[in-house]
């Protein structure tokens, strides 16, 4: 069997080094027109940074495992193929800034319809709006020379940073597909490969609309707990109460359950606000107003937790930060990623930057050019933005600490010899709750952390 994926980005990349590794008998060609990405994949510096990852790729890379710019030749070749290419919010015309941009997928779509010699089975592994596989089917079917076209939707549900343990051991795989002998047989054919390690029991098939929307909901419920304590948080801020208490009290509760509760400066990343924002658009083209706005307030409650944060550091530094050093430690959206997409570091910058704040930013993988892009678009030079080599530099002479990501490094470096480096009083400020607060405090510190008691 021959598997192609299309997109060799943060999904198409470790997906099918997993697939590969886990079955050998399967060459899988992972294909990108981006030359560069192909490149990196092809070279000893992948181009994400991903615990583990870089294992798997050695040991499958030139075995079944391969990477090209051969869109067109891997199509041909190929039995199954995957799409997971990005689809971003649409910045222009008609849903910007809400609907998802499908040009992507529809490009992809009419690739494979020139290219492709046989039938295929066509898996969405992006995420789309409910209804996609229709346009694909639509596209593929008048352009196709009488080729018999299966598609089917295979959500990723991988988190950045844990994405080999989570493809190693998902919590499920999802199929959709038709309901017809043909969409059955190509449903049986996908989870034949995952049942290699993924075990049965694990393997949900169901219609195509109910796996497209199951992903779009998975991040919205994920993403609706992270606003929901972090609401919290600010109430905690207010009466005394403890974040971390409220959540692991509430937690026990096996209705509620313990993950996912960690309140935070906000959450980032590439698709929990897309794939909201991509929700409230459908809920609002099917005429369902109500539900829109209910999930809207998901987003704007982290629009708010972001900019509660920046705001919090501005006031406890007197209300003025102008022409002050503040040290912001972690850029990534998380730990163990270099992945920037919508990270909260972004907006606490850009704030602090806007009060004049000289801003100096440490984070262990993200390179500094990339953070300069992000905060200040590209092209923009701000002499107030300084990127540290590391997090003692970030910290020499600044008025403040603030931890924006949840880099382990973090939580053991030397506070002590920093503290004795900065202007008194000296702040700190945790968005992430990783740190000792009782701890910095006796060392000398005005620390403080999101729902924590002051
Ligand atoms: P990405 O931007 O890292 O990678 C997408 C790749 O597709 C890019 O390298 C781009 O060059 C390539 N591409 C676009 N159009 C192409 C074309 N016509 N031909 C060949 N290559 C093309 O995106 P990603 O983070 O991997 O996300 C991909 C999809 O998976 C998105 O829909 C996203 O919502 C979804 N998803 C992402 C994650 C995640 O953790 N990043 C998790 C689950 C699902
Ligand atoms: C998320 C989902 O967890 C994946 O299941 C999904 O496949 C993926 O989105 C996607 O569709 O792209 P990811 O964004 O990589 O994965 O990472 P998460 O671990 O979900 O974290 C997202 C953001 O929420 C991060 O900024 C993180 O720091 C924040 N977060 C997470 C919190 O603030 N508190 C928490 O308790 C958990």
């Amino acid at each position: 069997m021959n598997i192609c994926c299309i997109g060799a980005g943060y999904v198409g990349g470790p997906t099918m080094a997993m697939i590969a590794l886990k079955c050998p008998d399967i060459t899988v060609t992972v294909v990108d027109m981006n030359a560069g990405r192909i490149a990196a994949w092809n070279s000893d510096k992948l181009p994400i940074f991903e615990p583990g990852l870089d294992d798997v790729v050695k040991q499958a890379r030139g075995r079944n495992l391969f990477f090209s710019t051969d869109v067109a030749g891997q199509i041909k070749k190929s039995d199954i193929i995957f799409v997971a290419v990005n689809t971003p919010t649409k910045t222009y015309g008609v849903g910007a800034g809400r609907a998802a941009d499908l040009r992507y997928i529809e490009s992809v779509a009419r690739t494979i319809a020139e290219h492709a010699e046989s039938g295929k089975i066509i898996v969405e592994k992006s995420t789309i709006p409910v209804k996609t596989a229709d346009a694909i089917k639509a596209i593929v079917a008048s352009n196709s020379k009488g080729h018999k076209f299966e598609v089917l939707s295979n959500p990723e549900f991988l988190a950045e940073g844990t994405a080999i343990q989570d493809l190693t051991a998902p919590d499920r795989v999802l199929i959709g597909g038709e309901r017809t002998p043909g969409g059955e047989k190509a449903i049986e054919a996908l989870a034949s490969v995952y049942a290699r390690w993924v075990p049965r029991d694990r393997i949900i098939t169901t219609n195509l609309w109910s796996s497209e929307l199951s992903k779009l909901v998975a991040n919205a419920f994920l993403a609706q707990r992270i606003s929901s304590i972090n609401s919290i948080s600010a109430l905690c801020d207010a009466t005394g109460a403890d974040v971390d208490e409220v959540a692991n009290a509430i937690g026990k509760d096996s209705r509620i359950g313990p993950k996912f509760l960690k309140a935070s400066v906000g959450f980032g990343g590439s698709c929990f606000q897309k794939d909201i924002l991509n929700l409230t658009y459908l809920c609002e083209s099917f005429g369902l107003p109500e539900v829109a706005a209910y999930w809207n307030s998901v987003v704007g409650l982290n629009d708010w937790q972001k900019s509660r944060f920046a705001a919090r550091i501005v006031k406890a530094l007197f209300n003025t930060v102008a022409d002050k050093k503040i040290a912001v430690l972690g850029f990534a959206f998380k730990k163990d990623t270099n992945d920037t997409r919508e990270s909260a570091a972004i907006n606490v910058c850009r704030d602090l930057l806007s009060e004049h704040a000289k801003v100096c930013v440490y984070d262990p993988k993200v390179p500094a050019d990339e953070i300069k892009v992000d905060v200040l678009g590209k092209g923009v030079e701000n002499a107030r933005l300084s990127i540290a080599k590391d997090a003692y530099e970030a910290c020499a002479g600044a008025h403040a600490i603030a931890i924006v990501t949840e880099w382990d490094e973090f939580k053991t470096l030397d506070y002590a010899k920093i503290y004795a480096g900065m202007p008194k009083p000296a702040f700190l400020f945790d968005g992430r709750n990783i740190v000792n607060l009782a701890a910095l405090r006796q060392i000398g510190f005005t620390a403080s952390g999101i729902g924590k008691p002051a």
